[in-house]
């Protein structure tokens, strides 16, 4: 049986914690599935650490839908949640209806995510109500770098912090069934968290949100062009990759490999 919204909901009310991991491929996938965590998010991080953009901002729906249908594949039980990515929720909510609507029907995914509060929060609304499960995403939105002025912790000053609560709590009228506080401090993410009553899952957010998550590349330690402070490398696949192609190279040229 596939992880549901309701078991989600669930495990905030029994104060588990809910672990969350991003995977872009079908053999990940697989592997995180097996290890048992719920929701695997098919972030549109996958323009940085996968397509090798600048930031999330070019990343389009095709992109989104190839990686996300590869992820469903390998997930036989976790919720696979796919990102809209970058003016596909914004221009008119028919648009952001379809636009989710391929992500259920095209790719299998069974929830979607998009950037914003009290902004989008009539088109979370109107997703919802088409049957559509939608995780909110506020604090430091990577689709609004630009105008937020780089990788910046938000929701510092008290008028700031009050907008984050606000947005929120939009998200959860709106009907979202979980909403991802990115960057943001530890005792505003404690406050979002008690006020409202859908899971948070932080990420740079402190210890006291409902769940964690994290982009799979940062704790793999497999894209290090940009390794945020609050990633925690689990291992350096880069260094056991780069050992393992070399001796592969050397072995090629020296005769050794293949045996007869
Ligand atoms: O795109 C992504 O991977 C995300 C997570 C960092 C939450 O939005």
């Amino acid at each position: 049986m596939r992880v549901t919204i309701n078991q989600i909901k669930e495990m905030k009310a029994r104060a588990e914690k809910i672990v969350m991991l991003t995977a872009y491929d079908y053999s990940t996938a697989r592997l995180i599935d097996e290890a048992e965590i719920p929701l695997i998010l098919v972030g549109d991080s996958l323009g940085m650490v996968v397509l090798g953009y600048e930031s999330t901002i070019p990343v389009t729906m095709e992109e989104m839908l190839h990686h996300t249908k590869a992820v469903v594949r390998g997930a036989k039980k976790a919720m696979v949640i796919g990102d809209m990515p970058f003016m596909t929720y914004h221009v008119s909510v028919e648009d952001a209806l379809r636009n989710a609507a391929r992500f259920i029907q095209e790719a299998g995914a069974q929830a979607v995510k998009l950037e914003g509060g009290v902004t989008v929060a009539e088109t979370v609304r109107r997703i919802v109500d088409c049957g559509i499960p939608v995780m909110g995403h506020i604090g430091l939105t990577p689709q609004s770098i630009h105008q937020l002025g780089g990788f910046k912790m938000q929701g510092k000053t008290p008028e700031a912090a009050a907008r984050l609560l606000e947005d929120a709590k939009a998200l959860e009228q709106a009907g979202a069934f979980a909403v991802v506080l990115e960057t943001i401090p530890g005792n505003l993410a404690r406050l979002i968290t008690d006020k409202t009553d859908i899971p948070t899952i932080g990420i740079g957010a402190g210890p006291e949100c409902d769940g964690q998550v994290q982009v799979i590349n940062d704790i793999l330690g497999s894209f290090t062009d940009f390794v945020p402070r609050h990633a925690k490398q689990y291992v350096k696949l880069t260094d056991i990759i780069s050992k393992a192609v070399t001796q592969y190279r050397d072995e090629v040229k020296s005769g050794t490999f293949p045996s007869a």
